[in-house]
């Protein structure tokens, strides 16, 4: 199997991947070649105060690798406007929630609540792209979507419209928005998608494993291009990943791991949590990386509820990869204050639990 260079981009996760977990995560893992940060929501004919920028803000993001910044909103004026900010703050790729399930946000239609109205998204397109270009205005769209908001088919109307566009890529989770995270990634879709547009694609879902990793690349590869010449072929290889990565910091670094060394077995990965050296490593390197964050968590921005609200959501995911001490995170969800919250955490690290994400 060849694979060429392949790409590994942080997923944004609302109340996760912030400013200070991604300058706290690239400082002790690698792996990742890009991040994408949780949307920012359009104000109608309002500039967006500094506060809700400072996630994007660069001094806020100098470890994090060509971060990406998101908008979510529906109305082209406000998505220009907003947009202009961020060119101000120095980016030139912006992308456009199309995916967001919550039905909050769908009811709106915004995020994928936009999905079922082709005409709606067309207009808002072609309205974006005339009002960059009329400012003369440099500066690439991409689109992150679902396949639909009720039926996976949905997206099937809105292609011929992306068709009509300079799109960046399209970054697609194949899940439908009523969906939430119910069921598996639908990966057959996903192949009929990538075979009915010219435009790059990125896979996000699901992706929790260097075994999961290889068999969605396997599926991939029977992927045709629509309309391509072979000369111009866009084959698949950016892969965005987001819970898999919480749960398991390391899985960037070992699926590029993988793809250097094609043929290899994944056994490899897996004996490697077993062997009681590595466990210390990895160990310490998870202890490092929550130290930091909790002290970062402490020192900027948040007070300290939220500080505890931020560390109980990084057990959210990881917690789940100590499978022998729910007990015991149990604990850290429960703790009161964020005293109680470090004691309880550092009393966990001192027991020397077992980090396996795989069995
Ligand atoms: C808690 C949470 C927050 C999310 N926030 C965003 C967001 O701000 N913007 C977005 O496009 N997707 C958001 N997503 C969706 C993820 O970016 C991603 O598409 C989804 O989790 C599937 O990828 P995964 O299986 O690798 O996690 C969020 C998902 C979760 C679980």
């Amino acid at each position: 199997m060849t694979l060429p260079t392949n790409q590994i981009i942080l997923a944004p996760l609302q109340g996760y991947t912030d400013a200070v977990f991604r300058d706290v995560y690239f400082r002790h893992f690698t792996g990742v070649d890009q991040a994408m940060a949780p949307f920012i929501s359009t104000l109608s004919q309002k500039k967006i105060n500094l506060s809700t920028l400072k996630d994007v803000i660069p001094e806020n993001n100098i470890n994090c690798p060509n971060l990406i910044p998101q908008i979510l909103g529906n109305i082209a004026e406000d998505f220009i406007s907003l947009a202009n900010q961020l060119i101000e703050l120095g980016y030139y790729t912006i992308n456009l929630n199309m995916g967001c399930p919550h039905s909050k946000v769908a009811k709106k239609k915004r995020g994928s609540g936009m999905l079922p109205y082709p005409e709606m998204v067309d207009q808002l397109l072609d309205n974006v792209f005339k009002g960059l270009s009329s400012d003369s205005i440099d500066c690439k769209i991409s689109i992150k979507i679902r396949l639909g908001r009720y039926n996976k088919d949905e997206i099937f109307e809105l292609l011929p419209i992306f068709e009509k566009y300079p799109l960046d890529e399209i970054i697609l989770h194949p899940r439908t928005g009523v969906q939430m995270y119910e069921g598996d990634a639908d990966i057959d879709s996903f192949i009929k998608v990538a075979d009915k547009t010219s435009h790059r694609l990125v896979y996000n879902g699901d992706i929790t494993s260097v075994r999961v990793f290889d068999n969605i690349v396997r599926q991939l590869e029977k992927v045709k291009r629509y309309g391509q010449p072979s000369h111009s072929y866009k084959p698949i290889n950016r892969f965005m990943i987001g819970r898999g990565i919480l749960s398991n910091p390391f899985l960037p670094s070992e699926i590029k791991k993988r793809l250097g060394h094609c043929g290899g077995s994944f056994n490899i990965d897996i004996d490697n949590f077993k062997s009681s050296k590595s466990q210390s490593e990895l160990l310490e390197r998870i202890k490092l990386f929550h130290d930091e964050l909790f002290d970062t968590y402490s020192r900027k921005f948040y007070g300290p509820l939220h500080v505890t609200g931020r560390m109980k959501g990084f057990w959210t995911y990881i917690g789940d990869s100590f499978k022998d001490n729910r007990k015991e995170i149990k604990k850290i969800l429960k703790s009161k204050n964020r005293e109680h919250y470090k004691a309880v955490a550092d009393i966990f690290f001192a027991q020397k639990p077992i980090f396996n994400p795989y069995d």
